[in-house]
């Protein structure tokens, strides 16, 4: 029963003594758990975007790059969600590494990346994931699946192997203005520890879980 499944989190716990005073450095720590930990797919995050009638939006996407500004995805400039992106500058990412029994929150405004990062990040990507890149219009509704696989085999042999990076698919950078580290602990007495931006840098307080 579905009511019934109910886990006790006990792994770790997380201290405002033991945090960095960057939430970024903080990430990065815990990525680099994730993914010594074996975490089943560590860089997924849920991106979550709302619409011009102010309805959210939420779906997965990989985390590509982390660096001292934000987090940075990859997608299409003309799908649904760069839509709502044009429209409303703000955008939520959501990490749950249930291995390790923790949740990040991150609430930031998102920008597009320069066309030469993302050029250089397509580049690196293997030859079927560019073609697919051009193959899909992303978030359009298509007839049927051969559409698709019509639509690569034409790409293919237009490119072959040089395959330029399509001008309406690019990386979105998320830029936090508040960072919320979640470690389970026992009987749900979790622990919340939030950085939010503030003029003089990065406060630290603790939520009730
Ligand atoms: C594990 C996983 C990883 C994904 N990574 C990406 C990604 O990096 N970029 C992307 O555009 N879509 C990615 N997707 C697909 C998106 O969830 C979504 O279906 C797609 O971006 C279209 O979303 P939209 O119509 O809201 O724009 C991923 C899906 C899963 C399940």
């Amino acid at each position: 029963m579905l009511k019934d499944i109910r886990n006790n989190y006990q792994q770790n716990e997380l201290l405002e003594k033991d945090v960095k005073e960057n939430p970024l450095e903080q990430f990065r720590i815990w990525l680099d758990e994730s993914l010594r930990s074996k975490v089943n797919e560590p860089t997924a995050m849920v991106l979550s975007t709302v619409d011009g009638q102010n309805r959210p939006h939420a779906r997965v996407v990989l985390l590509k790059e982390q660096n001292s500004q934000g987090f940075v995805f990859f997608t299409n400039y003309s799908s649904a969600k760069a839509g709502h992106i044009a429209i409303n500058r703000f955008a939520s990412l959501t990490f749950f590494w249930p291995e390790l029994e923790r949740q990040v929150r991150i609430d930031g405004s998102i920008e597009r990346i320069s066309g030469k990062l993302s050029d250089e990040y397509f580049a690196s990507r293997p030859v079927d994931s560019r073609l697919g890149a051009w193959a899909s219009p992303q978030s359009q509704v298509i007839s049927s699946k051969s559409v698709l696989d019509e639509s690569f085999s034409k790409y293919r042999k237009k490119f072959g192997d040089e395959i330029p990076r399509p001008q309406n698919w690019g990386g979105y950078l998320v830029i936090p203005y508040q960072i919320e580290f979640w470690q389970g602990r026992p009987n749900r007495l979790h622990d919340r520890i939030c950085y939010q931006l503030e003029k003089n840098g990065w406060k630290i307080v603790r939520l009730a879980p």
